[in-house]
């Protein structure tokens, strides 16, 4: 492996002269998939499939995922690559000064989801080492609460900030790229390898039938429709962007169309393998009263209980399960990261290092509120997860489709003949079914926000 640093300030004919670039294409798609690939993929994706139809969730997760989440993809990545910017420059470059601010929600948006998301990516880290060193707890329940909030937490989220800073700070390419090129497949390895273990299981019939099995009844509500198209953004990781960001170290001829689908197949790839190594091991176990208590349920009581109650076995498998969970934890943490500090060097001049420092050292601080009160973990996340990601692609939407005038012709540059034909109904998509759309879900999840936040400050 080449140790050079290829990547830095390479005023290729290609991209922004003296940006930074990625050295390779599969580097790019790793990043992206990276900044995907997450605990929304394993944490909440379970969740929601449980909780809201089994497959027909599914079903409906996929048409999001391709009708909805790939066309805004796309949108974020051309406003990327065309303006060679991260989201502030990119809005005023590409839409005008007056859409400019949106920059900065999107930003907001960053540090908020990372002040949280680092924090439940320390309990991840927590539960991997308990693997390596001990068994897995036997009362999984206890041992959770114990360890979610207070000075343990607080630990082991500076641990996930500290190693986040110094990888952007090492920048794209021989930092962020060369990180996600080795943990992706890593963590799809892992995770196919413990799906083929999950299907020796006895007694996982039930969970893969309660997982793959549809139950269309539960699926025609607004809420399951809200729950679903926030997921999709939030595990494609849309809406506050981090795709912008990564798209501006892109050169000119890179198909971004093409990128878009791979990036959404591996996204939800791993979200479906994931699903089908939870759901057979509660079963098996006898465990599913947890997995609907939750979103956290699943995944840090359910699964750890599973794991203890297997025994010896039950400790190599758990310990590859969390050591794949941190995996797609990092690479994502480091995407809203440089969201951030790629903003700060774009608009302020400042340094990359300086930059991670002080936006990773502010962004622990915002964390501090979630290691120690969990309520607030959640309200923050039904703030920024389901009503910012939306918002942020309903501007993204709108200013693309109406306000962008040579859309088109930039999301078609680098993309073959046969995608440039499309590109007129992925603009038509954009301007008036996603809209409407993220409207309603939006109409959904804001007085669910104002209620969590009711209940966090309302004291009971
Ligand atoms: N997509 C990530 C996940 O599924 C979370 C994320 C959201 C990352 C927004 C970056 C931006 O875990």
């Amino acid at each position: 492996m080449s140790d050079q640093q290829t990547a830095t300030t390479s005023a290729s004919a290609t991209g922004e002269p003296g940006r930074e670039q990625w050295t390779s294409r599969f580097g790019f798609i790793m990043a992206a998939v990276g900044s995907a690939v997450g605990l929304g993929n394993m944490w909440r994706f379970a969740y929601i499939a449980s909780e809201h139809g089994g497959a027909a969730a599914v079903l409906l997760y996929v048409v999001l995922t391709f009708a909805v989440g790939v066309p805004v993809l796309i949108a974020e990545l051309v406003l990327g690559r065309a303006s060679g910017r991260s989201p502030i420059g990119a809005m005023r470059k590409e839409l005008g000064r007056g859409w400019a601010p949106f920059g900065f929600l999107f930003i907001l948006a960053g540090a908020l989801i990372l002040s949280y998301y680092a924090v439940i990516a320390g309990w991840v880290l927590r539960y991997a080492l308990v693997a390596i060193t001990s068994p897995f707890p036997a009362d999984a329940g206890t041992y959770f609460t114990d360890m979610a909030a207070g000075g343990p937490a607080i630990l082991f989220q500076i641990v996930i900030m500290a190693v986040t800073v110094l990888v952007v700070a090492r920048g794209v390419g021989s930092g962020i790229e060369r990180l996600s090129s080795f943990m992706m497949p890593a963590l799809f390895l892992i995770l196919v390898g413990l799906a083929i273990w999950a299907a020796t299981l006895p007694g996982g019939d039930e969970g893969y039938a309660y997982y793959l099995v549809p139950r269309f009844s539960e699926l025609f509500s607004l809420e399951t429709l809200a729950a679903s198209t926030s997921q999709a953004f939030f595990s494609l990781s849309l809406g506050m962007g981090a795709m912008l960001t990564f798209a501006s170290y892109l050169p000119r001829d890179a198909n971004l169309p093409r990128d878009s689908a791979t990036i959404a197949i591996a996204d939800f790839g791993v979200a479906f393998v994931a699903g089908l190594v939870v759901f057979p091991v509660v079963y098996a176990l006898g465990l599913q009263s947890a997995v609907s208590g939750s979103t956290v349920g699943a995944l840090f009581i359910s699964l750890p209980g599973a794991f203890a109650a297997m025994g010896g076995v039950g400790r190599v498998v758990g310990m590859f399960f969390f050591v794949a969970l941190l995996f797609g934890a990092i690479t994502s943490t480091v995407s809203l990261l440089e969201v951030v500090v790629s903003s700060m060097m774009d608009e302020r001049k400042l340094r990359r290092p300086v930059a991670a420092l002080i936006a990773g050292g502010f962004i622990t601080l915002i964390g501090l509120w979630s290691a120690l009160d969990t309520n607030a973990l959640g309200f923050l996340d039904a703030i920024a997860n389901s009503v910012m990601l939306p918002l942020g692609g309903l501007v993204i939407a709108l200013g693309v489709a109406w306000k962008m005038p040579n859309a088109i012709a930039e999301a078609g540059t680098g993309a073959s003949p046969r995608i440039v034909k499309l590109l007129t109904g992925w603009l038509w998509v954009l301007r008036i079914a996603v809209p409407p759309l993220l409207i309603v879900v939006l109409y959904e999840t804001i007085p669910a926000a104002i209620e969590a936040g009711r209940v966090l400050f309302g004291g009971s």
